[in-house]
């Protein structure tokens, strides 16, 4: 098969952890007897360094005429504690994420056997855990008006939903609880806000398309503590674009790293796979950062954009299998040996 993927490596340690998941990717081309055309664009700082957009038009191009996107991370720390800059590269991403329409964030949420303790939660808390957050990603506050008034004193930020992106997000939702264990989550603030009562109203009327399904609806504070104390009782949780940033970045504790949590954003146009972890500035150019959000995020890629769930399978097996074998990075080894980013990144090719 030929498969047409866009590159974008993005900022910080986004170039680095790409490399790993572009070796995996080839050595995994290789023994399944694919071709992969790599096209590559900028994005982000890089983009703004160069061109002064940090999604230029050029970029789009390469996204909208491949079959999936892999991208590395976008964020630079000149922008961050500057709130007059005019263009910061995370604008970028929220371009990037409108344009190609995608709509839905599949983050997983899972634990490795051999990196239990990794976690600061109790191992009796997160055995075992398996669940997936479907987090909306082109609506909401990040995409409602937004604006200054009364001489700047006063600022105001729209959260906005329609009935119709609700419904394409939970279908999503409700069709991978199917594939999975039949228990859905519908996370909102539906005590409070008017856009989560149209999430339930929403999520309410399509039960009756899937009887199979379990369907909970649960407060969004709620959920953050109880995703801590019993992650195990999620399996697929839906919900709106700002409750999901923040408690998929709470549910990557659970597995005892960022650095391992890869994700999808299933698009109109295209899908774009990526790691959670973002830029990590700090770690930029050092060759310490993990590669395996990335690698796995190639993993969903293969499965998700191309069908070839055999070729993910065989990137995840051999995942874990450097992380019972100790080939790892700084993140996780404690005062055990580390290795470097791209040590990793070659053990992985070499051992598929
Ligand atoms: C993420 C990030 C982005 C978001 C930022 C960088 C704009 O935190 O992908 O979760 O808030 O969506
Ligand atoms: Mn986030």
């Amino acid at each position: 098969m030929k498969l047409n993927i866009a590159l974008l490596a993005g900022d910080g340690i986004g170039p680095e952890v790409i490399d790993q998941a572009v070796k995996v990717s080839e050595a995994i081309a290789k023994k399944f007897n694919h071709e992969i055309v790599w096209t590559t664009g900028i994005t982000g700082a890089a983009a703004i360094d160069a061109v002064g957009d940090p999604y230029p038009d050029e970029t789009h191009d390469v996204c909208m005429n491949a079959d999936a996107v892999l991208f590395g991370a976008i964020g630079d720390p000149k922008y961050d504690n500057d709130p007059s800059a005019k263009v910061r590269p995370e604008q970028g991403l929220l371009k990037m994420r409108k344009k190609l329409g995608l709509f839905a964030n599949v983050r997983p949420t899972f634990t490795f056997p051999s990196l239990i303790d990794n976690s600061p939660l109790k191992r009796e808390r997160i055995e075992g855990t398996d669940l997936v957050f479907i987090r909306e990603l082109t609506g909401g506050i990040y995409f409602g008006e937004k604006g200054r008034r009364d001489e700047g004193e006063t600022a105001f930020d729209n959260c906005v939903y329609t009935k119709h992106e609700v419904k394409r997000l939970a279908e999503k939702g409700f069709k991978l609880a199917m594939s999975r264990s039949k228990r859905l989550c519908c996370v909102d603030k539906a005590n409070v806000l008017e856009t989560s009562r149209l999430w339930r109203e929403t999520v309410q009327e399509m039960e009756k398309d899937y009887p199979e399904v379990e369907v909970s609806y649960e407060f969004v504070d709620a959920v953050a503590m109880r995703l801590v104390q019993w992650p195990n009782s999620y399996d697929v949780l839906i919900t709106e674009n700002l409750f999901g940033d923040i408690l998929t970045d709470e549910a990557s504790v659970i597995s005892g790293s960022m650095g391992l949590m890869p994700s999808a954003s299933i698009g109109e146009h295209t899908s774009l796979f990526e790691p959670i972890h973002g830029s990590y500035p700090q770690a930029a150019g050092l060759d310490i950062a993990n590669p395996l959000a990335a690698v796995l995020s190639a993993a969903m890629m293969f499965e998700d954009a191309f069908g070839l769930k055999d070729e993910a399978e065989a990137i995840r097996a051999v995942v874990n299998k450097s992380l019972v074998e100790g080939i790892i990075t700084e993140d996780l080894s404690g005062n055990n040996k580390s290795y470097k980013t791209s040590e990793v990144g070659d053990w992985l090719a070499n051992n598929l």
